[in-house]
C-alpha cells in the first residue's frame, strides 16, 4: 500500500478527533479515473473528506485532487479495504473502480466478471464487516441491452448484450440482495454516455487508449490520431448510426452528490438512470465536434462494433423526482467544448 497526501491525512485525523465539520468520510474507489477524479473534486468543493483507492491500472496519480487521501491498491482486496474503511472512519463508499469498454468486454469477458463483479462482491463484504452502511454504485445503461421501448425506464427488463453490461447487472443484483439481508442502503446510478470535462479545467479524461466517441474525436481533432471510424451506419436510426444520451460529467457527479445527501438523510435505496433523456447519433456528435473545432474531421465508415445496441436514451423522470437532480449542462456543444479544452491542456503537458 502506497500512501501520500500528508496534509489530507492530517486533516482527516484532526477532523475525526475534534468531531468537526461534516459527519461523513467518503471512500471513492477508482478516484484516479475520469469520473472518479471529478467526484473527488466535487466532494472537496462541498467540504467533504475523501479517501481515494485506485490501483492505477487505468487511472493516473496526478488525477487525484490534492486534498484527498490517496491509497494505491485494489478495490477488490478485502484486507486492504477493511483497513482503509476502519482507519479513516469511512461512512459511505462511492464505487467507480471498474473496467468499462463494451468492445473489450466482448474480447475478454472473464476480466470483466473479475474486475466488475467479483471485486464488487469483495468490496461490499468489506463494507459490511467495517459497518459502512451507504453504498453508491456506478452502473450503466448497458444493463438494458437493446431496449424494447425508448426512452428506457428503470423497470425495463435487464437484457445486457455485452459481458460489460452483464457484469454490471450481476453487481446490481448482488448489491440489492445484500441490502435486503443486511443493514446497507444503496443508490445504483445507471450512467448513459458520460463525456466532457470539468468546466474549470481541473480534470478531464486522460486515457491513453481511448475508445469513447467524444474522446476519440477530440484526439483526432488535436492531431493525436489520424481520424475516426464510425462503427456501423446501417442501424435502424435516423441516419443509420447509433444513438446515445450524452451526459456531462459534472452533471453526473452532481447526481452522486444528491445520492449521498439522500442516503445521509436516511433515504431509501434507489436504482436510477442518469441521462438527459435525449439522444444524438454518432454523426451528429461528430458534427458538433467539427463545429467546435471549425474544421472537418477525417471520418470513415466501418463495420458495427460487437456489443453495441442501436439506441440508448434515458427515461430520467425517476432521478429528477427522487433526488431532485437538476442538470446544468444539457448541451452537446458545451460537452464538446469542455472536452476540447481539456484535450488542449493535455497537449500543453497538463
Ligand atoms: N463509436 C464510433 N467510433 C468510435 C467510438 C465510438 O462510431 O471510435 C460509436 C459506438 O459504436 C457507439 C457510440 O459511438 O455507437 C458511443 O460509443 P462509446 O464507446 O463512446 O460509448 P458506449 O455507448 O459504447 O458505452 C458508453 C459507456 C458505457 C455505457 C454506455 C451507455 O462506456 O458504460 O455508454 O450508453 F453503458
Amino acid at each position: 500500500m502506497q500512501r501520500s497526501g500528508a496534509a489530507a491525512r492530517r486533516r482527516v485525523r484532526a477532523w475525526r478527533t475534534k468531531g468537526e465539520g461534516r459527519s461523513t468520510v467518503i471512500l471513492v474507489t477508482g478516484g484516479a479515473g475520469y469520473i472518479g477524479s471529478h467526484m473527488v473534486l466535487s466532494l472537496l468543493d462541498a467540504g467533504r473528506e475523501a479517501v481515494v483507492i485506485d490501483n492505477l491500472s487505468t487511472g493516473f496519480r496526478e488525477s487525484v485532487p490534492a486534498g484527498a487521501l490517496f491509497v494505491q491498491g485494489d478495490a477488490g482486496d478485502p484486507d486492504l479495504i477493511r483497513r482503509v474503511l476502519r482507519d479513516n472512519g469511512v461512512t459511505a463508499v462511492i464505487h467507480f473502480a471498474a473496467s468499462l469498454s463494451v468492445a473489450e468486454s466482448v474480447r475478454a469477458p472473464l476480466e470483466y466478471y473479475a474486475n466488475n463483479t467479483a471485486k464488487t462482491r469483495n468490496l461490499i463484504e468489506a463494507c459490511l464487516e467495517a459497518g459502512v452502511r451507504r453504498f453508491i454504485m456506478s452502473s450503466t445503461a448497458a444493463v438494458y441491452g437493446n431496449p424494447t421501448s425508448l426512452p428506457v425506464a428503470e423497470e425495463s427488463t435487464l437484457a445486457p448484450i455485452s459481458p460489460y453490461g452483464a457484469s454490471k447487472a450481476m453487481s446490481e443484483r448482488m448489491l440489492t440482495d445484500v441490502a435486503a439481508a443486511h443493514q446497507l442502503d444503496y443508490v445504483i446510478l445507471r450512467y448513459f454516455n458520460v463525456a466532457g470535462a470539468d468546466p474549470a479545467g481541473r480534470a478531464g479524461q486522460r486515457s491513453c487508449m481511448a475508445t469513447h466517441l467524444i474522446k476519440v474525436a477530440m484526439e483526432a481533432a488535436v492531431g493525436n490520431r489520424a481520424g475516426i471510424t464510425v462503427f456501423g451506419s446501417d442501424y435502424p436510426t435516423r441516419d443509420g448510426t447509433c444513438v446515445r444520451d450524452y451526459v456531462h460529467v459534472s452533471d453526473l457527479v452532481s447526481a452522486h452528490m444528491r445520492a449521498l445527501e439522500h442516503l445521509d438523510a436516511g433515504g431509501e435505496s434507489l436504482i436510477l438512470n442518469c441521462g438527459y433523456g435525449r439522444g444524438y447519433t454518432v454523426r451528429e456528435v461528430l458534427g458538433a465536434v467539427e463545429a467546435e473545432i471549425g474544421a472537418p474531421l477525417d471520418i470513415e465508415d466501418g463495420p458495427p462494433r460487437p456489443g453495441d445496441p442501436a439506441e440508448l436514451v434515458a427515461d430520467n423522470r425517476r432521478i429528477l423526482e427522487r433526488l431532485g437532480w437538476r442538470p446544468q449542462h444539457d448541451d452537446l456543444g458545451f460537452i464538446v467544448r469542455t472536452a476540447r479544452a481539456f484535450e488542449m491542456s493535455l497537449l500543453d503537458g497538463g
